[in-house]
């Protein structure tokens, strides 16, 4: 039975959480290799993709400053709609990386045609954005945005950000033209954090051999040369990566197809109940599939509600930054089923019928 309806960590299954206290194996050993091979394979049937998949031992945002100091040889234009397309714009300036933020009304979906027009306006050579951003749920529209943005500059390099959708979404990595295509391991893959995963195209590659300092431990090249030999620079999170070879069969024998339908019909059941009974945040046509952003219109004390849920040991996301309070969030992502769903929205409608 799932507890946690926040937009990750997500549950992990028993089981899956059993295959992380198998013995140790030493990392440069064949058994070691066989594992990192095992996985890639499955990674890039999910994330739709023949590029290598590289796996480290971070969480997703480690990748982002990865994709960055790898691709970023001139200037990087971000798109912001809400804190993790801030998260790419902090990501990139931090490491003095040359960055024009592209702003948007968080809520509302980053714009293919505005995107197209600020490329058009100063000379970049990668863009950032967010694939499904948690923090309003809202999903942006890669494919049109990655169109666009190679008519303007066939030579652009996109970055996508899919920490909150990858694994529970159709994300077409290859056929959207994305160069880097990350996330984390926490979220619609239901895995303990701790682990990223990278779909990096060889463009990202030639790109990175013009960058002298790419620092060593997210260093694409580096990681290339390891992976030639299904093993990584340093010592892997060989747990984890026992727990990712367990999950992996079990999302293929779900089937993605079946998992995507599943992560769509969540939403849609949230979707309903919210506009039933509030009203939904994010703009209609560009809704997440994995978090559902309730507009609060009754203005529960959503902390409130949190302490009601723990007597079923369920809890529920308040809203991001400037609109906690103002929003929840529910996520639904990962192992949760829509039965789970539905009890958790029913648990909800005790405590708004107590509030009446
Ligand atoms: C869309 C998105 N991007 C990036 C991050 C950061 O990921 P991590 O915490 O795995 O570094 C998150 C985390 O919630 C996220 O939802």
């Amino acid at each position: 039975m799932a507890r946690l309806f926040i937009p990750g960590p997500t549950d992990v299954a028993p089981e899956i959480l059993e295959a992380q206290a198998q013995p140790m194996i030493g990392h440069r050993s064949q058994a070691f290799a066989d594992l990192f091979g095992r996985i890639q394979g499955r990674l890039r049937q999910i994330l739709k993709t023949d590029h290598r998949v590289y796996v480290t031992a971070s969480s997703g945002s480690g990748l982002q400053e990865a994709a960055l100091r790898n691709g970023v040889a001139h200037r990087v234009l971000v798109c912001i709609n809400g804190a993790f397309g801030d998260r790419w714009f902090k990501v990139a300036t931090s490491n003095g990386i040359p960055t024009d933020p592209l702003q948007f009304e968080w809520g509302q979906p980053v714009d293919p045609d505005q995107v197209a027009h600020a490329l058009k306006a100063k000379r970049y050579d990668a863009l950032a954005v967010v694939h499904n951003e948690t923090s309003t749920g809202i999903e942006n529209p890669i494919a049109e945005i990655g169109a666009l943005a190679r008519e303007v500059n066939p030579e652009i390099l996109l970055f996508v950000d899919a920490v909150s959708s990858a694994g529970g979404v159709d994300i077409q990595t290859d056929a959207w033209g994305v160069d880097v295509l990350l996330t984390s391991s926490q979220k619609c893959f239901a895995l303990p954090p701790g682990l990223a995963f990278a779909a990096v195209s060889d463009r990202v590659l030639e790109r990175a051999k013009k960058i002298p300092h790419r620092g060593w431990y997210f260093d694409f090249l580096l990681l290339e040369k390891y992976i030639q030999r299904d093993m990584t620079p340093a010592t892997p999170a060989i747990s984890l990566l026992y727990a990712l070879d367990a999950q992996l069969d079990r999302i293929l024998s779900e089937g993605l197809q079946a998992r995507f339908a599943r992560h769509q019909r969540m939403a849609e059941i949230a979707r309903a109940w919210a506009s039933e009974r509030f009203a939904l945040f994010a703009a209609a046509g560009h809704r997440s599939k994995t978090v559902t952003t309730v507009h609060n219109t009754r203005q529960i004390d959503v902390g409130e509600l949190n302490t009601f849920l723990a007597q079923y040991e369920m809890s529920i996301a308040n809203g991001y930054g400037p609109f906690k309070d103002k929003t929840f969030r529910i996520g639904h992502m990962g192992e949760i089923q829509p039965a789970d769903l539905e009890t958790l929205l029913a648990h909800i409608d005790r405590f708004l019928e107590r509030q009446a």
